[in-house]
This record gives structure tokens, sequence and C-alpha cells, in this order.
């Protein structure tokens, strides 16, 4: 029986950014996005054109370097949004505007201070402007699960004569029981007399941890795209979670009368760009991409698995690329082979000065130590690429001294817009040294929130990858760094997370009005 197609529409690079701290460079979102293509998904929607100069700049950027998906921009329903959103994605092969406004009597009433009719209106029109741009239209009716029925209908059925040609019916506050959302979607495209003239979506959060299951029950009743994340990143408690609805579509075909196009074998790799990008771990159950997702402890299980897989497993860990932690280079390689290998990973340097630095960090790595796996080079990338937000604090030296009975001691020596500067402190460990020492000279007014550290691949030569998570006046960033030594790492990963700070603040789609 043929089955139809699930649009997998990937929102990690606008929900997902919306997570408190994971903002993302230009640079960073072209290698998502590469990691995105490989994947085969649908749409990747790259930003929120209008949400700063920088979010441009990604969009149009991402627009620029995707072949082989649709590229959209969020824009609310409103004419500046839209204009902006066309102009990112204009050089796009496949470009789709994705516009908004919230449907329910709570959001208008109280957000945006709108009449029903008023919203209607709104929408019709900007879903017209949109399509003087593009033929590819998405219209989101924000907190849908929470909206009036009637209503629902009237504007789903007035933005498709419109022009939308792809519906989505957000739970943007993670509201939905499964059974009943799935019911409601249903209900909705079999009510709509034009409904046929749309691909209907649903768009889920977490917050009751039903994010999956919502979006598959939607797809049981009509839903043919599903707006997901990877690592299910995103505002609040997330989005669901794309790894999850691939796996669980595929896993039981049996079930679900519909197939994506997903090359699973890059699940892994893309999960775990993203959370070295963003610093966000990936906790060591989560499903799919979690470290112990295939890891059988039980030694009764470890026997059933031994003698038959399937006693314990229902899927294979090479189909979703859990087979990727190859040694590939040593000390000894030269340039093309670890440029090509980066190349193989989606890694690519813009400049020649950047595959130089690369390069560098590559040769000094492999001195410390000797295996040098694809973790490490991804790591590598990613200290090279921070791109403009690295500029102002950079690291030159540091020293730190912890004896037995006595208070741990730091020196550090950074440069600060390329004025060297150098100062000492003591700290409750060196690390808290190296930050007091740091602070001392940058007087950033931040709070550390959070601060963890993870080894990217086995051994005791292993890199540590350390992330920090720093607050002021209610601004959250994250910063990472990688390094064989845990104190410089630590150093690294602080700096980084103050140059973010040091950068501009962008607009949230969702708290801005009209
Ligand atoms: O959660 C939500 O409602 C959204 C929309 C803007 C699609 O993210
Ligand atoms: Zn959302």
């Amino acid at each position: 029986m043929s089955k139809d197609r699930l649009i997998i529409f990937d929102t990690t690079m606008r929900d997902g950014e919306q997570s408190p701290g994971a903002s993302m460079t230009r640079d960073e979102k072209i290698r998502i996005a590469r990691a995105l293509e490989r994947l085969n998904v649908d749409v990747i929607e790259a930003g929120f054109a209008i949400a700063s100069p920088g979010d441009f700049e990604a969009v149009k950027a991402v627009a620029e370097t995707v072949r082989n998906c649709s590229v959209a921009s969020l824009a609310r329903a409103a004419a500046r949004d839209i204009e902006e959103a066309a102009a990112a994605l204009k050089n796009a092969v496949r470009p789709r505007i994705h516009t908004f406004i919230a449907t329910s009597p709570i959001h208008m009433q109280y957000k945006l201070q709108m009449t029903p009719a008023q919203v209607l209106d709104q929408a019709v029109r900007s879903v017209r402007q949109a399509r003087n741009h593009t033929d590819d239209v998405e219209f989101s009716c924000e907190d849908a699960s929470r909206s009036e029925f009637d209503f629902l209908c009237r504007i789903i059925e007035a933005v498709i004569a419109a022009g939308a040609t792809t519906i989505n019916l957000p739970d943007t506050v993670g509201y939905g029981e499964p059974g009943q959302y799935g019911e409601f979607v249903g209900r909705l495209i079999r009510a709509i007399p034009n409904a046929g003239k749309a691909v209907f979506s649903v768009h889920c959060h977490n917050d009751l941890g039903l994010a999956v299951a919502n979006s598959l029950s939607a797809v049981m009743h009509g839903a043919r795209q599903v707006e997901c994340t990877i690592n299910g990143l995103g505002e609040r408690a997330g989005n669901a979670s794309l790894e999850e609805i691939v796996m669980a579509v595929r896993t039981r075909a049996d079930v679900f009368p519909v197939e994506t196009r997903i090359v699973t074998e890059e699940i892994v790799p893309a999960s775990r760009l993203v959370s070295s990008i963003t610093g966000f771990p990936v906790q060591p159950n989560k499903a799919i991409v979690g470290a112990n997702a295939f890891a059988h402890e039980a030694g009764i299980h470890q026997d059933g698995v031994l003698k038959h897989r399937e006693t314990y497993e229902i899927m294979r860990a090479q189909d979703v690329g859990w087979s990727t932690n190859r040694l590939v280079l040593g000390k000894h390689s030269g340039r093309a082979a670890v440029r090509a290998r980066f190349e193989e990973l989606g890694i690519t340097f813009e400049t020649r000065e950047e595959l130089e630095s690369a390069f560098r960090r590559f040769k000094e790595l492999a001195d410390k130590k000797h295996e040098i796996f694809d973790e490490d080079l991804q790591a590598i990338a990613s200290n090279v690429s921070v791109g403009d937000a690295a500029e102002r604090y950079q690291l030159v030296a540091l020293e730190a001294v912890s004896h037995t009975g006595e208070k741990p001691r730091a020196q550090v020596t950074l440069t600060i817009d390329g004025v060297e500067r150098r100062s000492a402190a003591e700290g409750d460990g060196p690390v808290d040294a190296v930050f007091r020492a740091i602070e001392n000279e940058v007087h950033s007014g931040t709070t550390l929130q959070l601060f963890s550290i993870n080894a990217i691949t086995t051994g005791t030569d292993s890199q540590a990858e350390v992330m920090v998570r720093l607050e002021r006046d209610s601004r959250i960033v994250n910063g990472a760094g990688a390094d064989t030594d845990i104190i410089v790492a630590s150093a690294k990963a602080y700096l980084h997370a103050l140059n973010v700070m040091a950068g501009a603040v962008r607009a949230h789609p969702q708290i801005s009005g009209i």
C-alpha cells in the first residue's frame, strides 16, 4: 500500500534558538543547515528574519547555502515582517514564508488587544502579501489548541482562499492531550470546506512531555507535516523531537499511514552537532540519541541481545548513525586529509585563515592526544567558527595552581578588544580562580547559572567540553570550550559566553506584538 509523505519541517534554528541561551551565529546556522540537508528534511526554518540584523543575515546565508530543502523564515502577520522574510529568502531555491498570528481568546484579548475580526483581516492580508513573494506560504494559528473551533474554521478557510498552502495548528503552550488534540486536528480538516487545498501541520511543545505523542496522534488524524527539532530543543520544555517522530513512524510502519524521506543514519551526527553548537547536552537516557539509548546494562538483556538482537532492540543503532565514533586521523595526517575529513563531516571553512586556524588546532591537539575522532574535529570547528561574537575577549595564556591544603590560584592573560591584560585571583577551586581572574578585568555583571564538563570521547586523554551559562538582566547566554586541559576548556567557555553576551540582542517573535 502506498503511503502519504509526512513532511518534516525542522525548526531547530528558529524555535530551537528560542531556548534560553541557544542562540546561534550565522556560521553555526550554516553548519546545522548542512547537517539538516544531509538528513534530507523537507523544510528548514532558518530563523526569524526581522528579529535582528544578525538573524536576517543568518536566514539569508542559509537560504543561499541550502539547495535540496525548502528554507523558511518566520514572520508575524505584519507587513514589515513579511518584507524582511521575503528579502532574506530572496536567493533560496524553494523559499517559504511562515506567517502567524494568535487565534485563542486569551492571546487575542491580552497580548494582541485585537478583536477576532481584526485578527482574521490581518491574517488574510498577510497571506496575500506573502503570496506576492512566493507560492509556498504557511500560516500558523498561534495557540490553536486553545482557540475556538468555529473561529479557527473561519480564519483557516479565509487564509486558504487567500493562498496559504500549509496550515499549522500549534499546541503553543504544550496543553494538548494526544487523544483530544489528534481528534481536534481531524475535526478541523473535515469541517473546513477548502481543506483539500492545503497541507495540515502540527507544532507541539513539550510542557507536559507530550509533544511527540500529540504530533503522532495528529498524524493519525490527517496531519501531513510535523514541525520538530533536533534533540527536542525549543522554547521552554522544547518542541517535538525530530528523531523520535521519524523513528516512531519508521519503526511502527505497521501503524502509521505515512513515511518520511529522512536519511536516518544522519540523526546522531546531527544531534551531536546541535548539542555542541548550542552547548545543550543530550541526556544519556534520551530516546534514539542519548548515549545509553542502545546500551544494555542488565546481564539478562545483554545475553538476549547477543543471542538474538530483536529480543531487546526494536531499532538498529547503526540505522540512526551510532557508528560514527571512528578513529579518523593522527598527528601525521596532512592538510588535505584533515580538510577532506572536515568536508565529509559537512564542515567547510569560508576563508583560508579559518582553515589554517583549524589545521593548527588539529596539530596542537594531535600532539596532545594520539587519536583524533570525528567528535574532536567537530569541537575544533566549533571553536574556529564561533564567528563575529568571538572577537571581543580572547584567551592568551593561563596558569592555574592547586596544592592540597592551599587555596587554588590562577593567573590569566587575555585580550579585550585587542588590548592585552593580565590578572590573578584565588578561588574555591582552580576553575573558580580562573573565572574570578577573568572577571577582575571584564566586570561583566553576569551570574554563572550553569557549569558542566563532558568528555568528548573516551579515555583520559579525551578533550573536555565545557559549557558555561551566564545571566544578566534576564538575558541568558551559553558558551562552550574544548581542550584536553579542563581548566583551559573552562576559560574558553567562559570567554565564549562573555563574547556572546557582548553581541546583539534579538527580538522574540511571540513576545513583541504586531
Ligand atoms: O509555538 C508556536 O506557536 C510557534 C509558532 C510561531 C509557530 O512557535
Ligand atoms: Zn513554537
